[in-house]
This record gives C-alpha cells, sequence and structure tokens, in this order.
C-alpha cells in the first residue's frame, strides 16, 4: 500500500513512524517543506517543494500510485489538498477545504456553534469593520477579552488582554491592524482556566476520542514568556488529566458530536481527518477555545507514541467511514514530551547552529521538526528543533525519562524543565 504524508515536522515525523510500524509495512512517500532526517529515510520518495500546490501534489500522488493521503498542517487543508486529491480517487485523512473552516475561519465556527445552539462558546462578536469595536470591549471590560484575527496567521492573529494587550487604547489599535490588513476578526470573551486539548479521529460520523493532552505554549518556565509552537506536553496513563472530570470529558465529547453533525448539515459533507478541540475547564464548565483540523504538535507526539493499534487499519476505517471504538487501542500508560528549541526562539532564534542527537537513548522516540540535514550533520532553523517524549507508568517517570533524554541532545538549545513535574500540572 502507497501512503502519502504531507508535510514535514515532528508531527508528521510521528504519523510516518506510526505507519511503518505498521504489521502491512506501507511504502511511503512525502512532499514535505524541509529535509526532516527522521521521515526522510522511512520514505521511497521524498519530494521538497510548496506542500499546498494543488497541482503539484495531485500529480505526484498520481504518479507514485498513492492509495491513502495524511495531511498534517493545516495549511494544505486551507488550499483544498484534500479536495484536489478526492477528486483523483484519493482517500484522504485531513478534511475538504470547506470542512476545514473549522480551523482556518474562527468566525465560520462561533457561528457554527450559535446558529446550532453547541453549548461552549464565550460571548462574541464578529467584526468586518471597526463600527462598534470601542462598545464591545468596554461591554467586556478592562482585561477581560481576546481579539482574533478571523483567518490563519501563523500562530500570530490572537491577542489575549493583560498579556498581549495592556490598555482599550492597545486593543483597539490591534483591531486597526487586523482591519487594514483586510482581515475580519473576532472579540471574545476573556475565559479563565486549564486548558487541554482534545483530538479524536473521525470517519465524518463516529468520532473515537486520543488521550488528553495538555499542551504548554508558553516559552518559559512556569508558563511564562512568548507563545511559542508548544514548548511540550504531556497525558495521563488514565487517558484524561489530573483536573479533570468525567463530566468535563463528557461535556466537551458533547460539543464535539454536536459539530461534526452540525458541519455534516451546514456543508453537506463528511467531516474525516482528525478533529481537534482546544477546551478550557473553566469554573462556569467546558469551553470551547478553538478547533483545529489536524493533529496537535506536540500532542501527537504523545498519542502516538503509546497507539497500540496499527496505524494504517485506523486511517483506512476513517476513510471508509468504519470507524469503530474497539480499532483503536492505546496503552495505560503517561507520555511527557519535551521540545528542544534554538537559543533565543521564538523572538530571535539562532538559527544554523550544529546539533548531536547521537548520545539518546531511546531514537525511536525523538521527532525532528524544523531541523535541516547537510552533509550527515543536522543543524537548527527559526522554529523547534527536536522532541523527546517519555513514556511510563506515571507522568513523573515519564517526566525524568524525558528529561534525561533531552539533555542526551547537544547544541545551541534550551527546553523548559518543568513540564510533566507537580509544579506545572497545574500552571496555566
Ligand atoms: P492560537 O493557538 O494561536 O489560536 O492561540 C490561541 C491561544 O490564545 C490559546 O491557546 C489560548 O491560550 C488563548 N485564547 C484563545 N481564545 C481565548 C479565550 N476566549 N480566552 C482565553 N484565552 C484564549
Ligand atoms: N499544540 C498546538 C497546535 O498544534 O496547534
Amino acid at each position: 500500500m502507497n501512503i502519502l504524508i504531507v508535510g514535514s515536522g515532528a508531527r508528521e515525523h510521528a504519523i510516518a513512524r506510526a505507519l511503518s510500524n505498521s504489521p502491512q509495512k506501507p511504502t511511503l512517500y512525502c512532499c514535505a517543506l524541509t529535509n526532516n532526517p527522521g521521515i526522510e529515510p522511512l520514505c521511497k520518495e521524498y519530494w521538497i517543494g510548496n506542500i499546498s500546490d494543488a497541482d503539484e501534489i495531485p500529480n505526484l500522488a498520481k504518479d507514485w500510485k498513492i492509495d491513502l493521503a495524511i495531511i498534517g498542517p493545516e495549511a494544505p487543508l486551507e488550499k483544498g489538498i484534500a479536495d484536489a486529491l478526492w477528486a483523483i480517487n484519493i482517500p484522504v485523512v485531513g478534511p475538504k477545504k470547506k470542512l476545514a473552516n473549522l480551523e482556518t475561519s474562527k468566525s465560520f465556527t462561533r457561528d457554527l456553534l450559535a446558529y446550532y445552539q453547541i453549548p461552549g462558546s464565550p460571548q462574541y462578536r464578529v467584526f468586518y469593520n471597526l463600527v462598534g469595536v470601542k462598545d464591545f470591549l468596554q461591554e467586556l471590560g478592562e482585561g477581560g477579552y481576546v481579539i482574533k484575527a478571523d483567518g490563519l496567521m501563523g500562530g500570530k492573529g490572537v491577542k489575549v488582554a493583560g498579556d498581549h494587550l495592556h490598555s482599550f487604547e492597545e486593543a483597539y489599535e490591534f483591531c486597526e491592524e487586523l482591519h487594514a490588513d483586510n482581515q475580519a476578526f473576532v472579540i471574545e470573551e476573556k475565559l479563565i482556566g486549564q486548558e487541554f486539548s482534545f483530538m479524536c479521529f473521525c470517519d465524518g460520523e463516529h468520532l473515537i476520542p486520543m488521550p488528553l493532552v495538555q499542551d504548554h505554549k508558553r516559552a518559559f518556565e512556569n508558563d511564562k514568556g512568548p507563545n511559542t509552537g508548544g514548548m511540550g506536553s504531556y497525558s495521563d496513563a488514565t487517558h484524561s488529566l489530573p483536573f479533570l472530570s468525567k463530566e468535563d470529558i463528557k461535556a466537551a465529547q458533547q460539543i464535539n458530536l454536536a459539530v461534526i453533525e452540525a458541519l455534516k448539515k451546514e456543508c453537506d459533507e463528511r467531516y474525516i481527518g482528525i478533529l481537534y478541540g482546544s477546551f478550557i475547564a473553566t469554573r462556569a464548565g467546558i469551553k470551547l477555545i478553538e478547533y483545529n483540523a489536524r493533529f496537535g504538535d506536540p500532542e501527537s507526539l504523545n498519542v502516538l507514541s503509546i497507539l497500540e493499534s496499527d496505524f494504517v487499519e485506523v486511517c483506512k476505517a476513517m476513510v471508509s467511514n468504519n470507524l469503530s471504538r474497539a480499532q483503536v487501542q492505546f496503552a495505560p500508560l503517561a507520555t511527557v514530551c519535551k521540545y528542544a528549541v534554538p537559543k533565543g526562539y521564538p523572538d530571535q532564534p539562532e538559527d544554523g547552529a550544529l546539533i548531536d542527537v547521537s548520545g539518546v537513548q531511546y531514537p525511536e522516540r525523538l521527532f525532528f521538526a524544523a531541523v535541516n540535514e547537510k552533509d550527515g550533520k543536522i543543524y537548527t532553523t527559526r522554529s523547534r528543533a527536536v522532541a523527546v517524549v517519555g513514556v511510563a507508568k506515571t507522568i513523573s517517570e515519564a517526566e525524568e525519562i524525558a528529561e534525561q533524554e533531552i539533555n542526551r541532545i547537544k547544541g545551541a538549545l534550551y527546553h523548559r524543565k518543568d513540564i510533566g513535574r507537580e509544579v506545572c500540572l497545574s500552571c496555566d
């Protein structure tokens, strides 16, 4: 079986490894952005170019006689790569463009929940110009709002009062910037609580949950400093998280199920792929921060490291509307993922620094992200470099393994020691 992976970060490294561990021994192909030294050796063909090119990717897939494709990042989903592959009869794990609006348009998602009366949204309003912005900011109050560009902005489109915006003037200026950039935007109530990532496999009808994960996005310990792509994450052997009750999980899953139903009605298409809800446990119950239409990075590294089922079978079941809970088994183990990132990341990363991973003890639990391989040597770029995952019976044992392992990686890198430690299980 020929399987195409689109994307070349640590998430796609985890996907490639999970596929190559299948007893079905699929032949892997990759359309990549960079030369990932973890993915490339697992593939028969490794093409580097524009992974959102809706002409080139289907052409390659045809030449390679691809039987199934998995799209890792959001950008190719937004450009309709799933639509283009389905159009030539290649089944795809990853929703079509219209359905991927769930991630690529914040207003689409908030309006979907409102229209179908799905609970979980904060108070919000969508703006296409600056009329009424000042009044709505005042209504939410000093420190009580979040402003989000409607579309994808590479992680730079969301600003939170108190963290990034310190006055109504700054908030209004950000809205002016977005408007000048021709972006619609959403202003919503700021939610307070613990965030968690709830990813499900979805065949358009059935939603099979993966273990819940908490990601730490801030660059520095105790969740301080600028936002990053994610510095690390953990999951528990129970597949729940220490701060969640059974009712919380049920509430989040009910939102997921209602959203899949609503999408089916709204788009007249099945949502096939990963549904990733970013939720927050507030005093007033579970609320939705946003949806992503793909695996999380780093969350995918946690969950795919303990997937016991054959990932190829799971993917086949997703694209054939045939997914059942019995098909998806995860080991009852805890995981801790830590990212090593270039010194100065995210604001002034030192790129081009040589890194050496030869000392690691568990190469099967090491995942390359945005590195560059040249003449057999590995160099940093401006983004996250390499992640390790510790797997054990408890979060604390998994943390120790991950911490020891990450210290075996040499180079001008840093990581957060606190992720997965007791102090951080309740920091936000
Ligand atoms: P991004 O993943 O770049 O869209 O960033 C979203 C981040 O902004 C989330 O992880 C939250 O920490 C924060 N955020 C988004 N919406 C809200 C909200 N309504 N209340 C509080 N924090 C939010
Ligand atoms: N872990 C955050 C993301 O994948 O968007």
